[in-house]
């Protein structure tokens, strides 16, 4: 059986790990919004044994995704489940380390303000929020090659863009979050730190 594949999963996956180890240093529940193609739910899991990792992704996307977990067979990581970050219940709650990679260009703008609105009640005082991708900053994109992202997003759907950080950091605001980290990745990314509550 073929497993679902990202070359660009592979190639971030260890710079992404470096972050997280940061800061997802206790044992905890992590829920993985986005799993995609699970190549980063196997390679964090695998990394981090004292995390319980719970990838997830819309309905749709599952049963691929579940095609590598089942195949890790890690202790820590069980199958995926299905969470579409607009349904009304995520039926989440106490965790831990909340980590998306890829997802907020890719859902429609509604969606991300959905994506941060239960964070309230699903997130334990105190918990961490990193989310990866690409972001435009002040109404500007970082890099030509981000806008020329842009735009084959748009042709592909047009709800979906490179979000403007300071509306998803007011999103974050509003649920509770401090800023932590912004942290300049390769190819032109950033991964986002909050904690629930104070940032120190
Ligand atoms: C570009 S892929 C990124 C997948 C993976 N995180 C990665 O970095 O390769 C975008 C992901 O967003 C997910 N997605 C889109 N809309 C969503 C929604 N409303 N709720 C949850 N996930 C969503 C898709 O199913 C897909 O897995």
């Amino acid at each position: 059986m073929e497993l679902p594949f990202s070359q660009a999963c592979e190639n971030n996956k260890a710079p992404i790990l470096a972050v997280l180890q940061r800061h997802f240093t206790r044992p905890g529940h992590v829920l993985e919004i986005a799993g995609g193609t699970g190549q980063h739910a196997e390679h964090f899991a695998a990394a981090m044994p004292w995390l319980q990792w719970q990838s997830t992704d819309v309905p749709a996307n599952v049963a691929t995704l579940n095609l590598r977990l089942a195949a890790a067979a890690l202790p820590n990581l069980p199958l995926a489940m299905p969470l579409d970050v607009t349904q009304a219940d995520w039926g989440q709650h106490g965790i831990d380390y909340l980590f998306s990679a890829n997802s907020l260009h890719i859902m429609p703008a509604s969606a991300v303000v959905e994506f941060f609105r239960p964070l309230p009640d699903v997130l334990a005082p105190g918990a961490i929020v990193c989310v990866y991708g690409p972001f435009k900053y002040g109404g500007e994109f970082t890099t030509p090659s981000n806008a020329q992202f842009d735009l084959w997003l748009k042709e592909r759907n047009p709800a979906s863009g490179i979000r403007d950080v300071e509306t998803v950091q007011a999103l974050a605001a509003a649920a509770g979050l401090s800023l932590v980290e912004d942290n300049a990745m390769p190819a032109n990314n950033q991964l986002l730190v909050w904690r629930r509550g104070n940032a120190a």
